[in-house]
């Protein structure tokens, strides 16, 4: 089933080394998917369905390479709505019947969004689904990959940075950031944390949670003019996500 992918992907390999990325992204995201249906108890189709939703979220970041050369969206183009175009134009969804199409083009439109657009309770599961896959695997990417790839930021240059207090407000308020109201370059490391706010399963929270790769980079440096805002940000974040992972506990 995966194989269009790779070999579509592996199209790309030779132009750019930061394609391996994204193939590598897609197969992390693949797996926690599987992970994450499974735990929920979908049946076998819709598992199937999720991960087709998975493999090809990200489609539309190879010809965002090739034409832009950059993953930034805001300089470029949106490649949720560009892998749509993609999806529609080749033969990826040619087994799937109309309406399975139909929820993986959404649930891939909408993996990105700041908030899900109006649809059906059945194909929002999906694009729930593949929001917190997603996102799961983007605090791996934040921590381990090249940092000027996924943040346009460094380490010596964050070290002296300052949280915008409307930033630090979305936090303390529980709300995702909104990426158009970030000035820093420590803002756009803080939007990994506001992910936390925006997630749909306590499986994909926990799984984050344990990996710890949201904290990762925090912890490894010294913050010269903010590190009370830090630590602030980063023990209201954990205290939210261990009442949420507690209430399903209990519940
Ligand atoms: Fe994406």
């Amino acid at each position: 089933m995966s194989e269009p992918f790779f070999e579509y992907a592996s199209c790309y390999e030779h132009e750019d080394g930061r394609v391996h990325l994204k193939i590598d992204h897609t197969i992390k995201v693949c797996r926690i998917m599987d992970e994450l249906t499974a735990w929920l108890g979908l049946d076998e189709h819709d598992r199937f369905l999720a991960h087709t939703v998975a493999l090809y979220h990200d489609i539309g970041r190879f010809e965002q390479l090739r034409q832009y050369g950059t993953f930034v969206d805001h300089r470029s183009v949106d490649h949720a709505d560009l892998g749509v175009q993609i999806l529609k134009d080749g033969s990826f969804l040619d087994a799937l019947d109309e309406e399975d199409r139909r929820i993986v083009l959404f649930a891939v439109e909408n993996h990105n969004k700041y908030r899900i657009g109006p649809c059906d309770e059945r194909t929002r599961l999906f694009a729930r689904l593949i929001r917190d896959a997603d996102k799961c695997d983007i605090f791996r990417v934040f921590a381990c990959e090249d940092l000027n790839q996924a943040t346009s930021t460094s380490i010596e240059q964050i070290k002296d940075d300052v949280v915008s207090d409307e930033i630090e407000q979305m936090i303390m308020a529980h709300r995702p950031i909104v990426k158009e109201k970030r000035k820093t370059g420590l803002d756009v490391w803080i939007t990994f944390l506001g992910f936390f706010f925006d997630m749909n399963f306590s499986k994909t929270m926990e799984i984050a949670r344990e990996q710890g790769y949201y904290r990762l980079l925090f912890d490894q440096i010294r913050f010269h003019r903010c590190q009370d805002q830090i630590d602030r940000i980063l023990q209201e974040t954990e205290r939210f996500m261990d009442e949420q992972l507690k209430q399903k506990k209990d519940g």
